[in-house]
């Protein structure tokens, strides 16, 4: 990296100091208040007193809440983003012109969808993982929103754990394990066979940007990952999944209304199955190469 990072970030294994200050901060800000989390716009109203309450939020959790009260269009929602900075949103092969990406069940259409196969399109349970942990770091997705415009008739649920959490939990376990993480070569996901130019990333689990703030990038997946040969990975990962697996006080679980969604700073997240009804569940995703600050 060619970055310096801050003498005194508390992501340096040595700062014991600043990282027990940052930790105790951290963690007194939980259980979180759901009454707290979640920012509500009257007549669609974005004022900045509202957009600090989000600030807020993410800033202890690297998450927040929002709900409007009347659709947004595609232009509003975009319109919102920027009211948070998000302005640099990020497209993929999926999104729309907009880098809209309507998450649904495609698996019902008519036309066969080319994204037919991946998961996040399906109504089936989307295990924890980062956005874009298949990206290369200098096109990292650091921030994400999902705001739903129809709810599933059942489930969908949405599990959201700060990734600051589980850096904490792993630290305090064993600092090494956060050594190991950050390894830029630690976890690789090889090429797709069947995109043309696609070729293997290869980069850490846990990694500081440019900005000094800690990121992750994760998936539960345990098929085309390939993590580098270590002693200890097996240990760590059994750590990270009992952890996850857990009910713990750290997650925290959002079944999304209509025009309720929550944006984040890409934490650790993971999706229930559903079921739809007469309306399919239709949550719109924009994701950003910057956070939320
Ligand atoms: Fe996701």
């Amino acid at each position: 990296m060619s970055y310096n990072l801050i003498m005194n970030s508390p992501f340096l294994l040595e700062n014991q100091t600043e990282y027990k200050k940052w930790r105790d901060y951290k963690l007194a800000q939980y259980p979180i208040s759901r009454e707290k989390i979640l920012i509500k716009f009257k007549n669609n109203d974005i004022n900045n007193n509202k957009i600090n309450l989000l600030k807020d939020s993410v800033t202890k959790y690297n998450f927040a809440m929002y709900e409007f009260d009347a659709k947004l269009t595609n232009e509003s929602l975009k319109k919102f983003c920027s009211r948070l900075k998000l302005v640099n949103s990020v497209s993929n092969l999926l999104a729309d012109e907009d880098d809209i990406s309507n998450i649904t069940n495609q698996n019902q259409s008519k036309e066969k969808s080319p994204n037919v196969e991946y998961i996040p399109y399906t109504n089936k349970q989307l295990n924890w993982h980062t956005d874009g942990y298949y990206y290369p770091l200098d096109s990292a997705i650091k921030s994400f929103l999902l705001h739903c415009e129809h709810p599933a008739q059942r489930g969908g649920e949405n599990i959201i754990l700060d990734h600051e959490i589980i850096y904490i939990y792993l630290r305090d376990h064993n600092p090494e394990f956060i050594n190991i993480l950050m390894q830029n070569d630690i976890m690789e996901i090889p090429g797709n066979k069947n995109i043309v130019g696609s070729h293997s990333v290869k980069g850490p689990v846990f990694y500081i940007d440019e900005r000094n703030f800690l990121n992750m990038r994760f998936t539960s997946r345990q098929q085309n990952i390939i993590w580098k040969k270590n002693d200890t990975i097996k240990k760590i990962k059994d750590f990270i999944f009992s952890f996850i697996a857990e009910d713990n006080h750290y997650t925290f679980n959002l079944l999304l209304k209509e025009n309720q969604g929550y944006l984040a700073n890409n934490v650790l997240h993971k999706r229930e199955e559903y079921v739809d009804g007469n309306n399919k569940r239709l949550l719109k995703r924009l994701r950003f190469s910057k956070r939320v600050e």
